[in-house]
């Protein structure tokens, strides 16, 4: 199955935090103190779970979190993470396969989860995570970020290194990064809150639907 990390689960963040350091959970902590008590949140390609021993802190209680994971690796971690007192289904299964009403959630988040898409894909996720997110709900967006008017050398060349080796490991099949903004744009998303981290290269934004 294309873009499952099921092969690098229990090293996955050790790597994440050897190459990036801390941005690629500081940007995620960024995001998560914009959410209201008591939210009903999805949470796409959550990986090892991590974050949400970082939730129950904020929020020891009150969420209901739905997991949707493809990789069922790493829903093993994320099964046995603390998250105090709050709701979590645990779904393993492709965001794109995953079934639910409209309007379903008031958050949504989703880290370093489209750099893995073709666009053809990152289109469809997106058509079908906007449908289920409430009016005015708030989608916590994270993932690398090229600045357009910049050459940005080195961060293509960090990113052609990784495409290489995830493809290789995890069978991703995205080559290149596609840029969401546009689509929130055209959305009619408004940006609330921006992080940069790791200069610039890793960004979280928090978008209102
Ligand atoms: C790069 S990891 C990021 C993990 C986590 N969000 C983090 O920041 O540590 C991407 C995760 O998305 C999962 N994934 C990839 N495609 C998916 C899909 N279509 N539906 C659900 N999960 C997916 C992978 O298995 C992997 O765990």
């Amino acid at each position: 199955m294309r873009n499952n990390y099921d092969n690098i689960a229990s090293l996955y963040d050790r790597l994440s935090r050897l190459v990036f350091g801390r941005a690629q959970v500081n940007v995620q902590l960024d995001l998560i103190h914009t959410i209201a008590s008591n939210s009903r949140i999805l949470i796409v390609g959550g990986g090892s779970g991590w974050i949400l021993e970082a939730l129950a802190k904020l929020y020891p209680q009150g969420l209901m979190i739905t997991y949707v994971e493809i990789s069922a690796n790493m829903l093993r971690i994320a099964r046995n993470r603390y998250y105090g007192n709050n709701k979590v289904v645990f779904v393993e299964q492709a965001i794109e396969d995953y079934v639910a009403a409209p309007n379903s959630y008031d958050v949504i988040i989703t880290s370093f989860l489209f750099d893995n898409f073709l666009r053809s894909k990152a289109e469809k996720v997106f058509r079908h995570l906007t449908a289920l997110l409430v009016n005015e709900g708030r989608w916590l967006y994270a993932d690398f970020y090229l600045e357009p008017q910049k050459k940005n050398r080195w961060k293509k060349g960090m990113l052609h290194l990784m495409y290489k080796f995830f493809g290789y490991v995890c069978r991703v099949e995205a080559k290149k990064l596609i840029d969401m903004e546009p689509y929130f744009q055209e959305n009619g998303y408004r940006v609330l809150f921006c992080s940069l981290r790791y200069f610039g290269f890793v960004k979280g934004i928090v978008y209102q639907k």
